[in-house]
């Protein structure tokens, strides 16, 4: 089977040594990919935001599957097109994919289906805005949310009221996130651990594929910025096998079985990030991809091959069993430049990869790295994801951080406390 995976991050490099190592996968091309990526497969320099040109790379190409990265082209309507001209893919329809890229679309089909999330307000204006904080149904602190893509950064938890009016004047007067913060959901703020779950659908059948824990603050102990995200480890150890069964029966199946019956069935990875509140788990938003780089601790855990689940779920008939899921322990650490996640630096040569891939249980993805004169370098704000794996955490931590420890580049940042949670509670 010929496969084209669409990305250029360390969760496509993670996708595709995956699909490197099964027998079902004749042949695996990515476009655009990375520098880490040609070294195992073949890449076309095509951009994820041109579905025509992705179009006819897979004509050309013959493929069989193509399997879609990052959320941009599912928004952009590449599974749309894709059927349109008969050629199989997996990835939601943009339809579908609101669930990712409109937060008052997912809300208001959340409370259509009686999906378990925070209480909240749609507001068109910032006088709607306003009166929903003056009216003070949700109390403090208040959780305001852009309605579309906004690169993580959309989403302001609000101390007091003159820090919520503020977020309201910087996403609807200013503009900030530009047409995505016209709309704004106003919600209640919950509490709890969050946690990643992840499921694979055809439209109308669904199985979990793993749980993950996501550090999305730049610093140590959760401080800074939000980022893409800075690590992750996998399983969640705060998702044992009742609550699993929980969430799928009151949140990812009726998610799937509402999409089917209003038209627009799901097909694709669901990712849902769950707050789990003393009410129970609590939808705090929806992705319709895997994340990254929690994708490079969930594949390596799968413990059968993945592009015949993917692919039977492309062609809407994923009736079967449960995945299984291997029981070990993965720790992934990011790399990035210095300034991230503000700004980035390109261009510092990049030492010691080859070192840690050769440490035992350790594994290397790329993200911005770019060939220069023979030379990896830096290209990006996410560089690189160094994964280590064990039988328990504290082996897939050790290994992880002596993995990074062997990487080396003029202004590396990674944190240095990934999967520390974890130890206190499993293990
Ligand atoms: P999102 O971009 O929707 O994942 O939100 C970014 C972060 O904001 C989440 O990871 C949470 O930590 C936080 N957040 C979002 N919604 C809420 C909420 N209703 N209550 C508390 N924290 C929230
Ligand atoms: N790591 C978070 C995401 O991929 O959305």
């Amino acid at each position: 089977m010929r496969v084209l995976v669409i990305g250029s991050g360390a969760r496509e490099h993670a996708l595709v040594a995956r699909l490197m190592t099964e027998p079902e996968a004749t042949e695996v091309l990515c476009a655009p990919g990375n520098a880490g990526i040609s070294r195992i497969a073949r890449t076309a320099d095509v951009a994820v935001a041109d579905t025509d040109a992705l179009l006819t790379l897979a004509d050309r190409e013959a493929i069989d599957l193509t399997i879609v990265g990052p959320e941009l082209p599912l928004s952009l309507g590449i599974a749309d097109r894709f059927a349109a001209q008969g050629r199989l893919l997996f990835g939601p329809s943009a339809a579908a994919a609101r669930l990712e890229t409109s937060k008052a679309f997912a809300k208001a089909f959340m409370a259509r289906h009686q999906v378990p999330t925070a209480r909240f307000r749609t507001c068109e204006s910032a006088d709607e805005a306003f009166a929903v904080l003056r009216a003070g149904e949700f109390g403090s602190p208040v959780v305001l949310k852009a309605d579309g893509l906004a690169a993580g950064k959309g989403v302001v938890v609000a101390d007091d009221r003159a820090a919520a009016e503020s977020a309201v004047l910087a996403a609807m007067s200013e503009r900030r996130f530009g047409a995505s913060g016209d709309r704004l959901v106003i919600e209640e703020c919950l509490t709890g651990p969050e946690v990643s779950f992840f499921a694979t659908s055809d439209g109308t059948n669904v199985v979990p594929i793993g749980t993950a824990q996501d550090h999305k603050r730049i610093f140590d102990e959760d401080r800074g910025p939000n980022t893409g995200g800075m690590g992750a480890i996998a399983p969640s150890p705060l998702v044992d096998a009742a609550l699993g069964s929980r969430v799928m029966q009151e949140i990812i199946e009726p998610v799937i079985r509402g999409m089917a019956a209003e038209g627009h069935p799901f097909r694709g990875f669901l990712y849902a990030g769950l707050m789990l509140t003393p009410d129970g788990p609590k939808v705090i938003e929806f992705n319709v991809r895997l994340g990254d780089p929690e994708a490079q601790v969930i594949l390596p855990l799968l413990d059968e091959p993945l592009l015949p689940i993917l692919m039977a779920a492309a062609r809407g008939a994923l009736n079967r069993s449960p995945v299984r899921v291997g029981g070990d322990r993965l720790t992934a650490v990011v790399v990035a430049s210095r300034g991230y996640p503000e700004s980035s630096e390109s261009g510092q040569p990049i030492e010691g990869i080859e070192q840690a891939e050769g440490i035992p249980g350790v594994a290397v993805y790329h993200a911005g790295t770019a060939m220069r004169d023979g030379r990896i370098v830096t290209a990006g704000g996410r560089v690189l994801t160094v994964v280590g794996r064990g039988t328990r955490f504290d082996e897939a931590i050790a290994r992880a951080y002596a993995g990074a420890m062997r990487i080396h580049f003029d202004g590396m940042q990674y944190r240095r406390d990934i999967g520390r949670s974890a130890l206190r509670i499993a293990d």
